[in-house]
């Protein structure tokens, strides 16, 4: 067993924690407190190739491993949630699922336009009555021959606004329940789809989530994604992996905060010395870094079984379950470690703490999470 990471994941590694450093953190504070979406952020991060990084070099690619995908969202979370969630939703979601389900068609007009930054991609699956429940769509496309009609709304649309490539999964036919569901590709601009408002979010406030509603929106067939049915496992396949950058993500504002917490230790003073001298800081200090590298070692295994052609759906949910709490645990820790200034805005740890939140609540909940993985080892 070999924990050391190649020369490239280091490289990888670091490109994507200078770009955190030197990119995202100056305006992190104001577009938290504005709710403005990083565009000048992601267009740049499309330039150096963190849009598409597991997809297919053909369509503008990067190749890479998903331990590659992983290590950089770790590195762009500890800085700014709100942009890694752009680059998770667009990588895990929108191009692998294409790269993987989409024809060739489909690649060259959608993916190598997601890949390169140059669009941006949403994945709508949540209705306002089918956010855990992800089989009761109430959308419909009806099958009209050459072309779909679409009607229906989705809410909590990570990129709602930005994106103008959205996959939308739709109910075609609702006696045939679950298998009855299909995926679509849907352009902004097509007549019938509206952006809803924004929606006042108390985290990961500079990405922009909206509602969708599509009315009479006629969707080309050759737009749909896979063989007719195909829907809900494309829907279920693309969150395995989506729940393995979200667990990344979660990681990553835990070892943010972590590291911000024992900086602030080396430097602040309380009874006449450094407060890392105090047991009950150098204590929450130890247990906030063990939790995080229990949390590492299982975003790495998750991504691994992935890499390595393994079943990666009880992995990629123990990961996000787990590393989502520790981001929770971590962040408020922090905050407390901070004392008065953890609650002050410039200080970054009170919107890690915020941003921490929605780890346990998207691409499944952590009560879903424990339905996959009591399924899963229920299973035999
Ligand atoms: N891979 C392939 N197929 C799968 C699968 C997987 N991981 N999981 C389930 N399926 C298949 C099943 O095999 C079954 O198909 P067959 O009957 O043909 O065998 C079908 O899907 C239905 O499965 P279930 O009976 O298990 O369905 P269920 O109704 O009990 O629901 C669930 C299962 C796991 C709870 C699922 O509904 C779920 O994951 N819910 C959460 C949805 C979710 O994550 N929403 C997040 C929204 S997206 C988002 O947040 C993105 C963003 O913007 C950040």
């Amino acid at each position: 067993m070999d924990f050391k990471l190649t020369e490239e994941h280091e490289m990888i590694r670091q490109a994507a924690r200078d770009f955190a450093i030197n990119e995202l953190k100056p305006g992190v504070i104001e577009r938290d407190e504005k709710q403005e979406f990083p565009k000048e952020q992601v267009k740049k991060m499309g330039e150096l190739g963190f849009m598409g990084m597991m997809a297919s070099p053909e369509y503008g690619g990067g190749g890479m491993d998903t331990v590659s995908y992983v290590l950089a969202m770790e590195e762009l979370s500890k800085i700014d949630a709100s942009a890694s969630v752009v680059v998770s939703v667009n990588n895990s979601l929108v191009c692998w699922g294409l790269d993987t389900y989409g024809t060739e068609e489909q690649k060259k007009k959608y993916l190598s336009k997601l890949t390169t930054g140059e669009k941006i991609g949403a994945f709508c699956l949540s209705e306002p009555e089918a956010g855990s429940d992800a089989t009761s769509q109430k959308t419909t496309a009806i099958d009209k021959g050459d072309h779909y009609i679409l009607n229906g709304t989705k809410n909590w649309i990570t990129n709602g606004n930005s994106a103008e490539i959205y996959l939308v999964i739709a109910h075609t036919d609702k006696e045939k329940k679950h298998r009855g569901i299909n995926a679509f590709i849907v352009e902004k601009g097509m007549e019938g789809f509206e952006v809803g408002p924004k929606e006042q979010k108390m985290g990961i406030r500079g990405s922009d989530t909206h509602s969708l509603t599509f009315n009479d929106v006629k969707v080309p067939k050759e737009n749909r994604i896979g063989e007719d049915g195909f829907g809900f496992k494309f829907a279920m396949k693309t969150l395995a992996g989506g729940r393995i950058g979200i667990a990344a993500q979660a990681l990553g504002i835990a070892a943010g905060a972590y590291e911000m917490a024992k900086e602030y230790s080396k430097i602040r003073k309380a009874f006449g010395t450094e407060i890392k001298n105090h047991q009950a800081i150098a204590f929450k200090l130890a247990d906030m870094h063990t939790s995080i590298e229990a949390a590492r070692h299982m975003v790495m295994k998750a991504a691994w079984d992935k890499d390595n052609g393994h079943n990666y759906d009880l992995s990629g949910a123990m990961a996000k379950l787990y590393a989502s709490q520790v981001a929770m645990d971590v962040t408020v820790e922090a905050v407390q470690v901070h004392g008065g200034n953890g609650y002050v805005k410039e200080y970054h740890v009170e919107r890690m703490m915020r941003d921490a939140k929605i780890t346990q609540i998207y691409e499944g909940t952590s009560e879903i999470q424990k339905i996959v993985i009591s399924r899963s080892i229920l299973a035999d």
